[in-house]
C-alpha cells in the first residue's frame, strides 16, 4: 500500500545559532553556511512540499533568524499555501523584522524558553543578555497578536521553574505551552547525565501539568513531552517513520526525522538532485521502517504496535546499537536494562556540574 502524503515539514534553514544550549538536538557534525540552500531552492522546496500534501511548515534551525533572507523565505512558504510556523529563540528578530514577517504571511511563532530568569536562562542558553532580548521580542509578538507558543525545554536544571514558566506563558499571551522534556539526540547526549530529570521531578511535573491544564482550560493549552526514560512505553516518534512528517536539513538532505543521520546504514537523498515526492514515496531510507512489516518481536505481536510503532528508531540505534529493534525505553524490550543503567548513572551526577556547551564551527561556545 502506498504511504499517505506528509502533513508537516521541518525546514532547518541553517545550523547557525547565537545560543549554545547543552541540550541541542542538532547533529554533532554541523553544516556550515557555505552548504546552505539558497533562497530560490528553498522556495522551490516549499512549492514541492505543498504539492506533495504538506499543510504545515515549521521553519527552524539552528536559529532561522540568522538567515538574512528569512522574510523572503516566509513569503515563499506563504505563496506556496503553507501554514508557516517560525521556531526561534527570538535572538535576531527586531520589531521591524517582525512587521516584515507578518506582512509576508507568517502564521505562528514558537518561542523557545530556557528559563524564567536571566540568570537561569542565560546560563542554560550559554548567551549573556539572551533572556532580556527574548522578553523584549515576546512583548512585541504579544502586541501584534501573532499566535504564540512557548516551547519550554525542560530538564533537571529548570523543571523546578515550571510554575513560573506557566505564569510567564499566560503573561505573554501564549496560546500554547510546550513542556518538552529534553530528548537525547545529537549534542544533548553529551550532557545526558546533567540533564536527565530525577524521578521525583518527573512525577511532580506530571502533576503540575495536569493541574494547570484544568485550571487554564480555554486560556493556555499544553503539550507535554515527558522524559521517556521513565515511561513504560515509548513515544510514537514522528507519528511513525515516514508516516506524517519529514525534515530538510540546511544543505537540502531530506530525513524521516531529526536524528536519522545517526543510523549509519541509511543513505539520504537531497532536494538538490531528487524531487521531494520521489524521496518521500520511493527512497530506501523512508521505506526502511515504514508501517509495521519491519517490526521484530515483541513489537510484531504487541497490541500497541499501531499506537507507538515500536518507538524511536534513533533511540534504538543509540541505546541498543540497532535501529531495527524495539525502542529500549519499552519495558518489554530485551534491551530495557540499558535505560535502567543510564537512570542509575545519572542519579549520581552532581547537580552543580558543568555543561558541555554547543559551539558552532568558528565561534567558541560561551559559558555564562
Ligand atoms: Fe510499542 Fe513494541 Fe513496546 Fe509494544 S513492544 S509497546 S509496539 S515498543
Ligand atoms: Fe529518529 Fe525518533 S528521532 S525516529
Amino acid at each position: 500500500m502506498r504511504a499517505p502524503p506528509p502533513i508537516a515539514m521541518l525546514a532547518e534553514l541553517t545550523h547557525r545559532c547565537p545560543l549554545s544550549c547543552p541540550y541541542c538536538s542538532n547533529p554533532l557534525e554541523l553544516q556550515g553556511k557555505e552548504r546552505e540552500l539558497d533562497t530560490e531552492t528553498w522556495a522551490d522546496v516549499f512549492h514541492q512540499a505543498a504539492h506533495l500534501g504538506v499543510l504545515q511548515l515549521h521553519v527552524s534551525g539552528g536559529e532561522p533568524a540568522s538567515r538574512p533572507d528569512l522574510v523572503a523565505l516566509v513569503q515563499a512558504a506563504h505563496d506556496a499555501g503553507l501554514y508557516t510556523n517560525l521556531i526561534t529563540s527570538g535572538i535576531g528578530l527586531t520589531p521591524k523584522r517582525l512587521d516584515a514577517l507578518e506582512g509576508a504571511g507568517l502564521d505562528h511563532i514558537q518561542l523557545s524558553m530556557q528559563g524564567t530568569t536571566a540568570a537561569l536562562a542565560d546560563r542554560i542558553g550559554g548567551y549573556r543578555g539572551g533572556f532580556d532580548r527574548k522578553m523584549t521580542i515576546a512583548e512585541e509578538i504579544k502586541r501584534r497578536g501573532i499566535p504564540l507558543t512557548l516551547n519550554a525545554v525542560m530538564h533537571r536544571h529548570n523543571l523546578d521553574d515550571l510554575d513560573a514558566t506557566i505564569d510567564l506563558a499566560v503573561a505573554l499571551g501564549a496560546r500554547r505551552l510546550e513542556v518538552a522534556c529534553v530528548q537525547f539526540h545529537g549534542w544533548a547526549v553529551r550532557n545526558r547525565g546533567m540533564l536527565l530529570p530525577t524521578r521525583e521531578q518527573t512525577e511532580a511535573t506530571k502533576r503540575t501539568v495536569a493541574e494547570a491544564s484544568q485550571r487554564l482550560r480555554g486560556i493556555l493549552a499544553f503539550d507535554f513531552v515527558p522524559p521517556d526514560y521513565y515511561a513504560d512505553y515509548p513515544k510514537a516518534c514522528m507519528g511513525g517513520w515516514g508516516s506524517a512528517g519529514l525534515n530538510v536539513t540546511p544543505d537540502g538532505t531530506v530525513l524521516p526525522c531529526h536524528a536519522a543521520e545517526s543510523i549509519p546504514h541509511l543513505t539520504f537523498q537531497s532536494v538538490r538532485d531528487t524531487s521531494l515526492s520521489e524521496i518521500w514515496y520511493d527512497s530506501a531510507a523512508f521505506n526502511a521502517y515504514r508501517g509495521t512489516d519491519w517490526m521484530p518481536e515483541p513489537c510484531q505481536s504487541c497490541e500497541r504496535r499501531d499506537i507507538d510503532f515500536g518507538g524511536c528508531r534513533c533511540q534504538a540505534m543509540m541505546l541498543a546499537g540497532d535501529a531495527a529493534v524495539t525502542d529500549p525505553v519499552c519495558r518489554k524490550s530485551p534491551d530495557h536494562d540499558a535505560v535502567l543503567r543510564l537512570l542509575e548513572e545519572s542519579a549520581g551526577e552532581p547537580a552543580d556540574g558543568d555543561f558541555v556547551y554547543r559551539a558552532f564551527p568558528g565561534r567558541p561556545a560561551k559559558a555564562v
